[in-house]
């Protein structure tokens, strides 16, 4: 006897049977799916003539194997409400599946780096666009295998936004929409190593993910050194002499939040051109400058040796999974990115509603909303400190989401703040040299203020304090 579906009474139920014993096999495929959490409380099975028939078993067979795990315990049945999955049997403890991660802990101040506000997603303002998108979308960009570059009116869209407001030189046709930038790093290392290109310069500290994510790519890794004004990526600076490419933030360095300055921009596109390497610009957060006006894309001093990479993540949040690329012709165009490994390109509602979120305006007007949000809470974040602990120093406060607080090195370690700030369910990163890196876009805001009394408490921990 084989495994077979059954597709009755408008339920698709796969059960393996074996054996030559047609009862037994169904009890025990039966008691099986129950056991294993496959078939969960109060899920309704066929009837006993349907099951019967999609099986090619006799309905008694079905219907005595019924009864028998109804007696066990297994199933509940009432005469003419069927036969369900018995709310007893389903406390028979699970196995949890190999690799189900244990969900952590919820915290009550989370100022962990790398989210934006997402309680502040513009729910109407998304909804509105997706219904707009959806009536006029034409069936083939709905249904079809949409281009891996993604639809036109969202390259079209984010065309004209990069030009306007990141200063990026580029357009619709040398865009590629992506998974968010992480798979965009992952679709360009294919491209550089194709290309020839086997190793990639690295800014000290950096987004580990990201690194993981190259390396798995097969990308040697070479580190940049990052000081006050940003990476340092010019010829001579010591890096290996067959470096391809090079990893940068240009608008805000992360973790260390340090804005790349005039001359090390030029710096960078000088080494690109001289050495025929490439860069790769994350621009995860650029649209947040709070003290002047941001500054570009670092792409526009070079359009063909400079990629640039943005993401929906810090503007809207980093579920959606949207990101995009610019590719220099250099490096084959949008064609020659999407043609990369298995590329099958991402959600086209999510692309055309992010498109119509753009015409009209209401991407731009959450952004400004959110700037000036931001800013206040960085300002709060700064003077909360320069009141409590002035002997604190703040970094990386001028963009972005995220700042830096160094720890004075008779103060407490890392290690002793991050075991209070387990105690006093606060989540912050430490950067691993005597500094915390906090989120302050991430909590809501009316918990912000709560998070940042208790950021203050625990910056105000005695070295000698037991953590
Ligand atoms: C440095 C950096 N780049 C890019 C991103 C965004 O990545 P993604 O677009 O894959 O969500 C983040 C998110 O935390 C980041 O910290």
């Amino acid at each position: 006897m084989k495994g077979t579906w059954a597709t009755s009474a408008s339920l698709d139920l796969h059960l393996e049977l074996s054996g030559t014993r047609p009862r037994a096999a169904l009890e025990a495929a039966l008691r099986d799916a129950v056991r294993s959490g496959r078939l969960s409380a109060g899920t309704p099975l066929p009837s006993s003539r349907a099951l019967a028939g999609d099986l090619g078993l006799a309905r008694n067979t079905v219907a005595d194997a019924y009864a028998q795990l109804v007696a066990e315990g297994w199933l509940d049945a009432r005469h003419g409400s069927g036969t369900w999955v018995a709310e007893r049997a389903a406390r028979v403890p699970r196995a949890r599946p190999p690799g189900d991660r244990v969900a952590p802990a919820p915290v009550r101040h989370d100022l962990r780096p790398g989210l934006p506000d997402v309680s502040a997603f513009p729910r109407a303002a998304w909804l509105a666009a997706a219904r707009r998108a959806l009536t006029v979308a034409p069936a083939r960009d709905l249904i079809g295998y949409a281009s891996p570059r993604g639809l036109l009116p969202l390259r079209q869209a984010l065309a004209e936004y990069l030009a306007r407001a990141r200063g990026v030189v580029v357009t619709p046709d040398r865009i590629v929409v992506c998974a968010g930038f992480a798979q965009g790093l992952e679709l360009l290392c294919d491209l550089l190593r194709a290309a020839g290109k086997r190793t990639l310069a690295v800014e000290a500290y950096g987004h580990e993910a990201h690194r993981r994510i190259a390396a798995a790519a097969g990308m040697r890794l070479a580190p940049v050194p990052v000081d006050d004004h940003g990476a340092l990526l010019a010829d001579g600076a010591g890096l290996p002499a067959r470096t391809g490419a090079a990893l940068l933030t240009p608008a805000h360095q992360y973790p260390l939040g340090v804005v790349l300055a005039p001359d090390r921009r030029r710096d960078a596109v000088d080494w690109a051109a001289s050495s025929g390497g490439l860069i790769i610009e994350d621009d995860y957060d650029g649209e947040f400058r709070y003290d002047r006006q941001p500054a570009g894309a670092l792409q526009q001093l070079d359009p063909e040796r400079v990629i640039y990479v943005g993401t929906a993540s810090k503007t809207l949040a980093p579920g959606l999974r949207l990101g995009w690329v610019a590719v220099p012709e250099s490096l084959g165009g949008a064609a020659g990115l999407a043609r990369q490994s298995f590329y099958r390109g991402t959600g086209v509602l999510e692309q055309l509603t992010l498109a119509e979120l753009m015409t009209s305006g209401a991407f731009d007007r959450h952004i400004r909303r959110m700037r000036t949000q931001y800013r206040r809470r960085r300002d709060e974040l700064a003077s909360t400190l320069a009141a409590s602990l002035p002997q604190l120093g703040l970094a990386g406060i001028s963009a972005g989401l995220h700042a830096l607080i160094y720890l004075p090195g008779h103060g407490p370690t890392e290690e002793q703040i991050q075991s209070r700030a387990a105690r006093l369910s606060v989540a912050i990163h430490t950067l691993g040299a005597q500094a915390i890196i906090v989120g302050y876009a991430t909590p809501a805001s009316h918990a912000y203020r709560p998070a940042l009394e208790a950021l203050a408490e625990l910056l105000a921990m005695e070295p000698d304090e037991q953590p």
